[in-house]
């Protein structure tokens, strides 16, 4: 079992292109529907986006020397990450407007603080009319120290202090692979960026983006497609290897699954995990990279549901991701909610149920938890599973398990499950 490219990186890649004309290439390009948005919302703007017609992975992109940094609310209010295309667009064209992307199940997903950091950057920003609308006739540098390591928001304010003049100093920034990934990327494009990894980014910046060139780049694995794999192994016991999973990306989840009864050997490829047992129970808080992300949740609240006896989950970045609970509810599993905590008693088994999914890692958590159930789970509204994984039935499948996508429409009101 092989993990692509890291959903969560490549549309910010994506995004970052915007920066300067030219030809890119992007390689281990996950087949998802993320991508497809991010590439029409690239095309909106005037950029070319084509598959390679050899490589199923790889993405060219050609940015034109104008380009129109207006991302429309059509395209925007489909997915989220759209809103990172703002600091980019506004480094290369001293102006951008950005459709607000809205709230999503996980409840709301403000933007104050990109709004706060570039503005501190020296742009004016307004949200107005449904939009972020931004302009700056240059970009200043500065101090910024976020109040939370917010993902989005210091990719967006490190793609806009590329093009600002002189030392920006990124406090308290997000530290995750991806955004490693990022900086990596934007070095490649001549940006000048240190401590990436670290919550102290330092970017030197031109005071313009003219002197950024295209460039190639390979996404970093998906460590949250390599954890589906995983919880789906602790939830059905077994031997997997997961190529392409990280350990140094994904140490405190693994360390979690090894006191749940797993056995983790990272090797220079991937990951071995070996599930021999039913798993114990633990406890776990969601934190900001490197804590355990808030995105393997699902995952380990799917795989408490049938360990052996109480684990405790908090989760401390969107309070309202637990919607999929009531789904497992419905498969019997023993889980109460109160505000950000779920405490999830284990049960022996669950029973299939029809449940629906509510967003890509809630489906993909479901369709995990159907395999340690007895009768058929059919997740419906799997279109939100198809936004993050190439083709989650499929992978599943090949490792052993008994499950299959179905057209949209061929199950009376259903969408294709996982
Ligand atoms: C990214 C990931 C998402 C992951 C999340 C946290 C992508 C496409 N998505 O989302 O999968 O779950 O990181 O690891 O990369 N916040 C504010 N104001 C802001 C920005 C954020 O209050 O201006 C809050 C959010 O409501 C949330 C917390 O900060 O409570 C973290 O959000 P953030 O890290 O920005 O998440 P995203 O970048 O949206």
């Amino acid at each position: 079992m092989a993990v692509a490219g890291a959903k969560n990186s490549v549309l910010k890649l994506m995004a970052a292109t915007l920066l300067a004309e030219g030809a890119y290439r992007l390689g281990n390009v996950p087949r998802i529907v993320d991508v497809d948005l991010m590439a029409e919302l690239l095309r909106a703007v005037g950029c070319t986006v084509e598959w390679d017609p050899f490589d199923a992975a790889a993405l060219h992109i050609d940015v034109p020397a104008e380009i129109t940094p207006v991302a429309p609310y059509d395209i925007v209010e489909r997915f989220r990450a759209s809103v990172v295309v703002l600091g980019p667009m506004l480094a290369r064209c001293g102006e951008a407007t950005v459709a607000l992307p809205g709230g999503d199940d996980f409840g709301p997903r403000p933007v104050d603080m990109h709004v706060r950091g570039l503005t501190e950057l020296g742009a004016r920003v307004d949200v107005v009319h449904g939009n972020i609308e931004a302009s700056a006739a240059e970009l200043l540098a500065g101090r910024v120290v976020l109040e939370f390591p917010s993902v989005g928001a210091t990719e967006n304010l490190l793609m806009a202090a590329v093009a600002a003049k002189g030392t920006t100093v990124i406090d308290n920034a997000a530290r995750e692979p991806e955004i490693y990934d990022l900086c990596q990327f934007l070095g490649r494009m001549g940006a000048d960026i240190s401590g990436a990894g670290s919550s102290t980014l330092v970017v030197e910046g031109a005071g313009t983006a003219r002197y950024l060139r295209s460039a190639d780049h390979t996404v970093v694995g998906d460590r949250i497609v390599a954890a589906t794999y995983l919880a789906a192994l602790g939830v059905a016991s077994g031997e997997v290897f997961v190529a392409g999973a990280r350990h140094e990306h994904m140490e405190l989840l693994c360390a979690k699954l090894a006191e749940m009864g797993m056995i983790i050997t990272p090797d220079a490829d991937g990951l071995r995990a070996i599930a021999p047992r039913r798993l114990d129970s633990v406890d776990c808080s969601t934190l900001p990279y490197p804590g355990v992300a808030t995105d393997y949740k699902p995952f380990l609240v799917a795989m408490l549901a049938t360990a052996s006896g109480v684990g405790i989950v908090t989760e401390n970045l969107f309070p309202g991701r637990f919607r999929y609970v009531d789904e497992l509810r419905r498969m019997g599993a023993d889980i109460r909610t109160d505000a950000h905590h779920a405490v999830v008693r284990g049960v022996e088994r669950l029973s299939g149920a029809p449940v629906r999914a509510h967003d890509i890692r809630a489906g993909a958590a479901l369709a995990v938890a159907g395999l340690g159930a007895d009768g058929p789970t059919i997740v419906t509204d799997a279109h939100h599973v198809a936004r993050g994984y190439e083709d989650l039935a499929g992978d599943l499948a090949s490792l052993g398990a008994n499950i299959r996508a179905e057209q949209a429409g061929s199950r009376r009101g259903a969408s294709p499950p996982a």
